[in-house]
């Protein structure tokens, strides 16, 4: 395929988001390299999980969603296609960083960004809402279930605390939405607005908004 027809095939799969049709995981993980895409059912949230949790997490009125922990931009890159929303992904991967940007280029997605930042320390004062799935679920992986070995695992459990206490300090009407939750705790002074089941699974999308 020429450069040109590549670029039209990657481009129709933001129309086809920003005009609500369905975009298939199958056909928006061929847009990631092998290595990533093998591994994207596992990490990276499904495209109608991504369109969902946007919806609702914009729909409060935020201007600016974060992606705490945004792997290769899936979840931004398909809320800047669905929604007005500027989303902003923090990564601790600078290689994820990469190609995120990459996809947002190739794309045209200019609303969706990406900061390599660990969101333990990362300011988070400027969102309006945040999105989360399970950033620190590698710690609870095989090793051939890992996104890389670069980054050592950590204490999950001291990793959700910390985050938790962090997210206590967004502003009163923040909005949360989280897939598949943090595996067990849930975020003190927020209160639970949406719950669904979202697969055959039974996974839930949750959002929580602040107090
Ligand atoms: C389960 S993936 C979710 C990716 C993305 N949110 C999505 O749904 O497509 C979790 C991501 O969090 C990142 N992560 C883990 N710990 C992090 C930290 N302390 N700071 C920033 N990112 C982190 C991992 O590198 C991984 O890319």
């Amino acid at each position: 395929m020429s450069r040109t027809g590549e670029e039209g095939w990657e481009r129709a799969i933001a129309g086809q988001l920003a005009a609500g049709l369905p975009v298939s995981d199958a056909r928006f993980d061929r847009l990631l390299p092998a290595g990533l895409a093998r591994l994207a059912g596992l990490h990276f949230t499904p495209v109608a999980v991504a369109v969902r949790a946007a919806a609702w997490l914009t729909a409060g009125g935020a201007g600016e969603v974060a992606d705490l922990g945004a792997g290769a931009g899936k979840f931004c890159l398909v809320g800047a296609a669905t929604t007005p929303a500027r989303f902003t992904g923090l990564e601790v991967r600078a290689g994820l960083v990469r190609v995120a940007r990459e996809l947002a280029r190739r794309l045209d997605l200019p609303r969706a960004q990406f900061v390599q930042a660990d969101l333990r320390t990362a300011p988070l004062g400027r969102y309006g809402a945040f999105y989360l799935y399970d950033p620190f679920s590698e710690s609870a992986a095989e090793e051939d279930e890992r996104l890389d070995p670069w980054i050592p695992t950590t204490d999950r459990e001291a990793d959700v605390t910390t985050l938790l206490s962090r997210l206590e300090a967004a502003p009163a009407g923040s909005r949360l939405a989280m897939f598949c939750g943090l595996g067990g705790p849930e975020p003190r002074g927020w209160r639970l607005a949406l719950r669904q089941p979202v697969n055959e699974r039974g996974d839930l999308l949750d959002g929580w908004v602040k107090d």
